[in-house]
């Protein structure tokens, strides 16, 4: 009895195995296959690859382990003209490290069952038209570190729980319909370099927590509705070398040592604010600084005089007007 039920086993084995061979894990097959129904692809069909007289590891787009061979590791459908919507199903693909599908026309929500993805590092929904709320739940991809969900019709606010995504490095949030605040709990994301969310709703003050941040080196924070002053923790961080907070409302005055206190800043634009007061003296001697845009808001008194003989400034930058619009990505 035990030997027959032990050939029943590897009976059952063999099936499954072979079954693998032929066509991958059955997991992940049936998710990209859910996946395929919820997408509508172009006439030239970029998914016909997907069918059952192919293995799943030879599907387009579909990259399979070295370890786990049978398992899906990645999925690369940039540039693939697809529509519909992203499968709730794309959950269940819990070997993913990449999801890139950038650049379709993809619509709905962003599914929240993605945060069920343990290994997943690189998440790209850039450039389609998504819709609705970004999923709190992102926070518990607990090795991403590259989320770029920029270029859709994202709304609501930014969830306070992504502050608590362990190994963000990346997060970029440009030209959505997003609404609220920055969330303060961004101050938790100590591995953050890089936070981009310009042409946005965003209101309120930039939080001064973002000023803990010891690997932040790029803020973008143009194109919103943001009040408030620089916080002086951001001006102090010295491993920012671009700031970027033109086209809000924000005011305040520059900190007189901003140009020695920051030897790494790069790119510094203010413009189309209410900044106010005297500009440093001591800017000049920030020599890495790069371009500078401080045009439009309401600062008084003279042009350090020094600028012209700095090295890294271009001459006569035209960055550097008071009256003209920038010419920049404010
Ligand atoms: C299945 O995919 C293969 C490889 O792309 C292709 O040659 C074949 O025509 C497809 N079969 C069907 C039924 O679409
Ligand atoms: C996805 O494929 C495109 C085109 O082949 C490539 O440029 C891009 O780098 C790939 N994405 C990732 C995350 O590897
Ligand atoms: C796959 O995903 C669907 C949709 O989220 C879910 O209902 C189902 O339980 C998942 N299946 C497995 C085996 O995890
Ligand atoms: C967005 O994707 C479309 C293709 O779907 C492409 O034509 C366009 O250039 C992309 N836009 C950006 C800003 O990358
Ligand atoms: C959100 O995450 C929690 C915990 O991981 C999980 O129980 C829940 O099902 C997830 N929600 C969705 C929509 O997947
Ligand atoms: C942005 O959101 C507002 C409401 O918050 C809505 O009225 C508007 O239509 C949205 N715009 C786009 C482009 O989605
Ligand atoms: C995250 O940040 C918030 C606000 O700064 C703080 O109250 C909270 O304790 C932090 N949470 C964690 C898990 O570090
Ligand atoms: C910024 O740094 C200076 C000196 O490096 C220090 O005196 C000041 O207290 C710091 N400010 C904040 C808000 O951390
Ligand atoms: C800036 O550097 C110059 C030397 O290059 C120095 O003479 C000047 O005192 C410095 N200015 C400030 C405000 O530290
Ligand atoms: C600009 O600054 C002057 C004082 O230097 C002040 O009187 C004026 O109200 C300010 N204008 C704006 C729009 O903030």
């Amino acid at each position: 009895m035990i030997v027959h039920l032990f050939v029943l086993f590897l009976c059952s084995k063999l099936v499954v195995l072979s079954g693998a061979r032929l066509h991958g894990n059955e997991n992940d097959r049936l998710a990209l296959l859910a996946l395929k129904e919820g997408l509508k692809q172009n006439p030239s069909g970029a998914l016909s690859s997907w069918n059952n007289s192919n293995h799943v590891c030879d599907w387009e787009g579909v990259t399979c382990g070295s370890k786990h061979p049978e398992r899906v590791i990645a999925l690369n459908l940039s540039n693939h003209d697809l529509q519909g919507s992203i499968s709730p199903f794309i959950g269940n693909l819990s070997f993913l490290r990449k999801i890139d599908l950038m650049n379709n026309a993809l619509q709905g929500n962003i599914p929240g069952e993605l945060g069920r993805l343990h290994k997943l590092q690189f998440l790209n929904l850039g450039n389609n038209s998504l819709h609705g709320a970004i999923p709190a739940n992102l926070s518990h991809c607990s090795s991403l570190k590259t989320m770029v969900l920029e270029y859709n019709q994202l709304g609501g606010a930014i969830p306070v729980e992504l502050g608590s995504t362990p190994k963000l490095e990346l997060l970029a949030l440009d030209n959505n319909n997003l609404t609220g605040v920055i969330p303060p709990s961004f101050g938790n994301l100590s591995t953050l370099m890089l936070f981009s969310c310009m042409y946005n709703n965003l209101q309120g003050s930039i939080p001064k927590e973002l000023g803990k941040l010891p690997k932040l080196e790029f803020f973008q924070a143009s194109a919103n509705t943001l009040t408030g002053m620089i916080p002086s923790q951001l001006f102090n961080l010295s491993s920012l070398f671009y700031l970027s907070v033109g086209k809000n409302h924000l005011h305040g005055t520059l900190p007189p040592n901003l140009g020695i206190q920051h030897m790494n800043l790069q790119v510094l634009y203010l413009t189309d604010n209410q900044f106010s007061g005297p500009i440093p003296a001591s800017l000049p001697n920030a020599s890495s600084l790069q371009e500078i845009d401080l045009s439009l808001n309401n600062f008084s008194g003279k042009i350090p005089s020094n600028f012209g003989s700095s090295q890294s400034l271009p001459v006569a930058s035209p960055a550097f007007g008071f009256q003209s619009a920038s010419r920049h990505i404010p």
